[in-house]
């Protein structure tokens, strides 16, 4: 049984320019207590183990249901959904108290916050969305047969959460910082450009194959192709698999980092015989 009151300890950012720090939070245990419910107590009595009153700790979060992704946080040491993640259990695994940390991949906007703005360029970059020529309604799309649907329905269940990004070894933040002679479009431009040489990781891989293989989007399949590609594409990837092992929707990132891999292959065959 957890003891009356359990310890929360977590690793503060007042700024991204500031260092980190921690403070411990002294809760009093109630049953059933999720991560989120835990900072939402915290945020009406911000006031540390030793009586210190103190800033809100600031985290995200918006489902509540495992399905945002905005809550993602290491928590206890592993990536991992705020919302999901259960007091009881955590105390039962290590009593002695739990520990969060922001996400390691991405730069720290404040406390357990981080900017995910990479994953979703990524995403940009390799346009992973259906086009559409218009809003009219043009009768029902192309068919998918069963085995393709069976196929392609689990890489839909990617919410972005950025665990499989924060488990990659391959993986490393990348910080751009501003500089202040720069205007808002010329630091975006340099940010994008940088950002496009570096990894583009699991995720976003997986939607593009997601995107490659529905009968609308192949339209658009030798562009992607082109990206995954390009530097910081699908050459950089060790396939250790850390980043299946990690994903909380169970999403076959090994099965897709083989179809695009085939696909990859083929493509630059064909261009090579194309001229
Ligand atoms: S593939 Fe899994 S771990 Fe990666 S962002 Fe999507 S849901 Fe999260
Ligand atoms: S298999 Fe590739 S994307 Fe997945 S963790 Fe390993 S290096 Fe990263
Ligand atoms: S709040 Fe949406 S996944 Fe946790």
């Amino acid at each position: 049984m957890p003891n009356r009151s359990f310890t929360v300890r977590v690793q503060r950012q007042d700024h991204p320019s500031k260092p980190s720090y921690w403070q411990s939070f002294s809760l009093n245990y109630e049953a059933s207590l999720n991560i989120t419910s835990v900072l939402q107590r915290i945020a009406a009595k911000p006031e540390t183990q030793d009586g210190a009153k103190v800033t809100p700790v600031a985290y995200e979060s918006g489902c509540l249901e495992e399905v945002c992704g905005s809550c993602t946080m290491r928590i206890n040491g592993r990536v991992r959904q705020a919302c999901s993640a259960l007091v009881d259990r955590l105390l039962e695994d290590d009593p002695s108290g739990i520990e969060l940390r922001p996400m390691s991949k991405f730069p720290v906007v404040r406390d357990l916050c981080v900017d995910r703005y990479r994953m979703f360029r990524a995403l940009e970059r390799l346009e992973c969305w259906i086009p559409v020529d218009g809003y009219y309604d043009m009768g029902g799309g192309p068919k998918q047969s069963v085995q393709q649907q069976e196929q392609n329905y689990p890489l839909s269940q990617c919410m972005s959460c950025g665990c499989c990004l924060e488990a990659c070894p391959q993986y490393q933040q990348v910080s751009i910082l501003r500089q202040d002679d720069e205007t808002d479009i010329e630091y975006e431009q340099r940010r994008d450009e940088d950002l496009d040489r570096h990894f583009i990781g699991a995720a976003p891989m997986s939607q593009a194959v997601l995107m490659n293989s529905n009968p609308t989007g192949q339209a658009m399949a030798s562009q992607r192709l082109e990206s995954l590609i390009a530097p910081g594409g699908i050459q950089n990837c060790g396939k250790a698999g850390n980043c299946q092992a990690v994903c909380p929707k169970a999403i076959p990132l090994m099965e897709s980092w083989g179809r695009v891999n085939r696909s990859a292959t083929l493509h630059v065959i064909k261009k090579f015989f194309d001229g």
